[in-house]
């Protein structure tokens, strides 16, 4: 992809822990970059239960997060969502690769997830790092009318993940 966006360089990003302070900052990304967003509610929770949760800060700005379970071998990314404004300059990309190299030094062997078909960006960043669909869940998600299928994509997790 070639954009203006793309040209602009960040002085500084730090993926660092997520805090209960960042939660409200979290809601209003996460509503305007979903139709059906997660609660305040589901976010704390993720942070409650233990869950590896993520932020991404861009110079100083708090530009997008990532969430994601570990257990038996296997870890689920939950969401990965990035600021309007900082899209389309590899910020998933690192959001992602850092869960994955954490998911691997605990020892988990795979990682799934769950993309709504029609969610291209997020198709294309999941099979760029390797993930390959493994199956369907027939009406996961909600959507305007009905429901949606999800997804399922799996990848392998190594060391130097890329
Ligand atoms: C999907 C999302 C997380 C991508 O974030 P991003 O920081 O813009 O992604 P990156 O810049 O790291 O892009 C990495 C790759 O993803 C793909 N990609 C990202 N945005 C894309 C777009 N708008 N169109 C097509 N491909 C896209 C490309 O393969 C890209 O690689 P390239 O730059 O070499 O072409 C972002 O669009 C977002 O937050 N969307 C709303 C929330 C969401 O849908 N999350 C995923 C739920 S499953």
């Amino acid at each position: 992809m070639s954009s203006v966006k793309q040209e602009i360089e960040f002085a500084a990003v730090d993926i660092r822990p997520m805090h209960e302070l960042d939660v409200s900052v979290i809601v209003e990304i996460e509503r305007t970059a979903y139709q059906f967003p997660w609660s305040e509610g589901i976010f704390r929770d993720c942070l409650r239960v233990g869950y590896v949760c993520r932020t991404v800060d861009v110079d100083g700005d708090l530009g997008g997060y990532g969430i994601m379970s570990v257990g038996a071998g296997e870890a689920h990314i939950l969401n990965v969502c990035i600021r309007d404004e900082y899209r389309c300059r590899g910020l998933a990309r690192k959001v992602l690769l850092h869960l994955l190299e954490r998911a691997h030094i605990a020892g988990m062997r795979e990682a799934f997830l769950e993309v709504r078909p029609s969610n291209t960006a997020a198709s294309r960043l999941y099979h760029s790092l390797g993930f390959e669909q493994v199956g369907v869940r027939r009406g996961y998600y909600q959507a305007t009318v009905g429901r949606e299928d999800a997804a399922v994509l799996r990848r392998v997790l190594v060391a130097d993940l890329k």
